[in-house]
């Protein structure tokens, strides 16, 4: 087996960027399962920053086969984009693939998640904008338009015209929008676009990955989003489209579940979540506002302030079950140098039970509040440690707590946004 799952297992953000450039070094390949560019994966090495959205993290590493997924859906002008921006700061790109299954994200997708998101009766979701849900209920409704599909120019302008027809109707008299899409135009765009990528494009992605199982290849699959946004395990309806949880890797990217050898859940030492829905143990001003300006908690893809709050023990109990997570990876430790304290939930009080596992239900929720306990803060910088031993004794005897309360052992520590700033346990 030579499978290993990277995973979020909170909102998103966890730093998985990070942890996947860090561990490709090892890897023959690295993958993207799910979801689009509502992602954004920051890796830093030396003085540089890469922001990536929809090509995988590994991409650094010109031995490193990077695909894109059948379980993507790719914005077509973000992918040319992204490649450009790279090969402009030296990486050719030679080593990604994308798969033809990947589905294609249209303007009226866009235009779709705007619509839906100010007409929302339940409440704002607080979409990234860039038309992930609408891309996917076409995909699952059958009416998605694939990368393969440029193959078949009257097939896609077939498929194209019913789209806008469906599509307009719906915005212009449902929604009160105003579109008019002329589809010469999007072939137009859309062709001259895939005409930048298609050199990247492999028909088979599955036999690529499936080769490369056989073959005893290292394999990294690299989760976006993260567990609690995990359309069928996160807080529904404030959620994202896909299945990020590990078992998403198995259907995004075509293979069977025994090939997973590791699951890597990536945690940040504390919690945050952008857009709306429930978040049980934010904190509001005060120390949360510290959080997000120490830890620089703005969203990497839509630059939105994000909420801040304590680990939440209940949730990590809920991703190490749902995503069967064997090592864990605690990102953002150096954030919390400077605190007095540092408060964990140890579980929820829910009309008068404690209770330990999460409720996914929102209502249900709604009724419960964390249960704290603190723990004193070290007061040190840490951010320079290299070392385990060397942490000191209040951080070690907090990972601790993290570990019990995650049901997984620690194998990696992340002390700082920069490559080589990490712990390996
Ligand atoms: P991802 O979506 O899970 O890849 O995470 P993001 O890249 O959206 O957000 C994580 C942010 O934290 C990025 O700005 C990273 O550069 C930064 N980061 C990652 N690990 C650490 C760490 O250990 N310490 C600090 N201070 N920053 C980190
Ligand atoms: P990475 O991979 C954090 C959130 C959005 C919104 C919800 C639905 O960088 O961790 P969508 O546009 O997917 O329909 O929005 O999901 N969201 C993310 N939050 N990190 C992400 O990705 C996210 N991708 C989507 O803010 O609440
Ligand atoms: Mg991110």
């Amino acid at each position: 087996m030579t499978v290993t799952v990277i995973v979020g297992t909170q909102w998103g953000d966890e730093g998985k960027g990070k942890i996947t450039d860090l561990l490709a070094r090892d890897m023959d390949m690295v993958v993207r399962y799910q979801g689009g560019n509502n992602a954004g994966h920051t890796v830093v090495i030396k003085d540089e920053t890469f922001k990536l959205h929809l090509i995988p993290s590994g991409i650094f590493y010109p031995t490193v086969t990077c695909v894109i997924g059948n379980g993507v859906v790719i914005d077509p002008a973000v992918l040319v984009q992204e490649v450009s921006g790279l090969r402009q700061r030296g990486f050719n790109c030679a080593n990604l693939k994308v798969s033809s299954q990947a589905h294609i994200i249209f303007p009226y997708h866009r235009d779709l998640d705007a619509a839906q998101e100010q007409k929302h009766e339940a409440g704002r979701i607080g979409t990234t904008n860039r038309g992930i849900g609408p891309c996917y209920v076409d995909k699952f409704n059958r009416r998605g338009i694939r990368v393969w599909d440029f193959q078949y120019p009257d097939v896609f302008r077939q498929k194209l015209e019913w789209n806008l027809k469906e599509k307009s109707f719906l915005l212009n008299n449902f929604y009160g929008f105003k579109v008019d899409y002329n589809a010469d135009q999007i072939i137009k765009d859309y062709f001259a676009l895939y005409e930048q990528f298609k050199g990247l494009v492999v028909e088979e992605s599955t036999v690529v990955i499936g080769g490369a199982i056989d073959g005893n290849k290292r394999i990294l699959m690299e989760g976006a989003q993260g567990t609690m946004l995990d359309v069928d395990h996160g807080t529904y309806p404030y959620v994202t489209s896909s299945n990020p949880i590990a078992g998403g890797a198995c259907s995004g990217a075509g293979f069977g579940p025994v090939e997973i050898d590791e699951v890597i859940g990536v945690a940040k030492a504390y919690f945050t979540r952008v857009g709306g829905g429930p978040f049980p143990t934010e904190i509001e001003g005060g120390m949360g506002d510290q959080l997000r300006e120490r830890g620089g908690e703005y969203g990497t893809t839509t630059g939105r302030p994000r909420r801040c709050g304590w680990y939440d023990g209940v949730v990590m109990r809920h991703a190490a079950k749902v995503n069967g997570i064997t090592q864990l990876a605690i990102t953002k430790l150096d954030v919390l140098d400077s605190l007095d304290k540092i408060d964990v939930c140890v579980a929820y009080e829910c009309e008068g039970k404690r209770i330990k596992d999460f409720p996914t239900d929102i209502n249900r929720l709604a009724k419960c509040t964390p249960i704290y306990e603190s723990y004193p803060g070290w007061k040190e910088d840490i951010t320079k440690i290299t070392n385990y031993a060397k942490l000191p004794a209040n951080a070690r005897k907090y990972l601790d707590k993290l570990a019990e309360l995650s049901e997984a052992r620690v194998s990696l520590i992340s002390v700082g946004a920069e490559r080589g700033q990490i712990i390996k346990v």
